[in-house]
């Protein structure tokens, strides 16, 4: 039988490398994503060793749509199925950067780069008996009860680093939930996940106190994600959707419809129909 595949993005650092090894393990041939190709290439030769390929690193900037539409389109017409799509790259940048089309760049990268690779990639998910998408998302209680206002998306309110990495992380569980409705009839399964406290590069950018947290705690945090792992290559999980997963166990995800929606078409607004 072929291997499952999966795409994981963020996979050179921190919860994603956690996912892309969880996924080598279960037999998965894993695509992942990142900017550093050092890193990249070096992970893919640990994991490769010297037998046959089990994953293959994609040198790729997210923050650059165009660039992450271009690839999502030559990645459908390479691959005839995917079994997994991971989105949880993610960045918490001190100061406000635009990327080259205009775009916030944590927005980009954390929101506006899975909402693009989701609705590109679908075709090739619904070809798997059971796909299933999983996204990055964090501690309930910082993101279930945030509202954005999708006539102000992005905001135009002063830039904050915390706020902007919050504000792209709960666009993305929306997302999720929206998704699980809109793709439960393709047989893909669609979940959001609190990853806990992990070994991160997140300290590299991030502003005070957040850089200090990952710096300073990094000896003591987790070099794996156990609620990330399982999520992404759970057996037993095969049809359940739409949940946002904190430690092993699933929530519910309950976003008003009229919110939903909203954000929603926002979206779709500003990278295009
Ligand atoms: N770590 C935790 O304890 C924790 C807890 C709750 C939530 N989270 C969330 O989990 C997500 C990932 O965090 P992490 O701790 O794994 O961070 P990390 O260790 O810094 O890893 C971030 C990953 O995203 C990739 N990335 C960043 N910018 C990119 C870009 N422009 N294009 C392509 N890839 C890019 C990085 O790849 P390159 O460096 O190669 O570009 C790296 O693989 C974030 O959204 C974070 O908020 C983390």
């Amino acid at each position: 039988m072929a291997p499952k595949m999966a795409l994981v993005t963020g996979g050179t650092a921190g919860v994603g490398l956690s996912v892309v090894r969880a996924l080598v393990r279960s037999g998965a041939f894993v695509h992942f994503i990142g900017t550093r190709a050092e890193v990249g290439a070096g992970i893919e030769r640990t994991l490769n060793g010297s037998g046959p390929p089990v994953c293959r690193f994609v040198p790729l900037d997210l923050s650059r749509l165009v660039e992450v539409e271009a690839f999502a389109r030559r990645f459908a017409a390479e691959v005839p199925v995917l079994d997994v799509l991971a989105n949880v790259a993610g960045a918490v940048l001190p100061t406000r950067q635009e990327t080259p089309e205009g775009f916030e760049k944590t927005l980009a990268i954390g929101y506006l780069a899975p909402f693009v690779l989701c609705r590109a990639l679908t075709p090739v998910l619904a070809r798997a008996p059971r796909a299933r998408i999983v996204n990055v998302s964090g501690s309930p209680g910082l993101l279930l009860k945030r509202r954005l206002d999708p006539t102000d998306f992005p905001t135009r309110k002063p830039y904050s680093g915390v706020r902007a990495a919050l504000d792209a992380v709960h666009a993305k569980t929306v997302m999720t939930q929206t998704l699980a409705e809109r793709l439960a009839g393709q047989h893909i399964d669609v979940n959001a996940f609190h990853p806990g406290a992990v070994r991160s590069d997140l300290g590299r950018s991030a502003p005070f106190p957040i850089s200090l947290l990952f710096t300073f705690g990094r000896p003591f945090l987790s070099q794996t994600s156990k609620t990330a792992d399982f999520v992404a290559t759970a057996e037993s999980l095969s049809g359940t959707t739409g949940q946002l997963f904190v430690g092993m166990r699933p929530r519910p995800l309950a976003f008003e419809a009229e919110y939903r929606e909203g954000l929603w078409a926002a979206t779709e607004a500003l990278v295009g129909v």
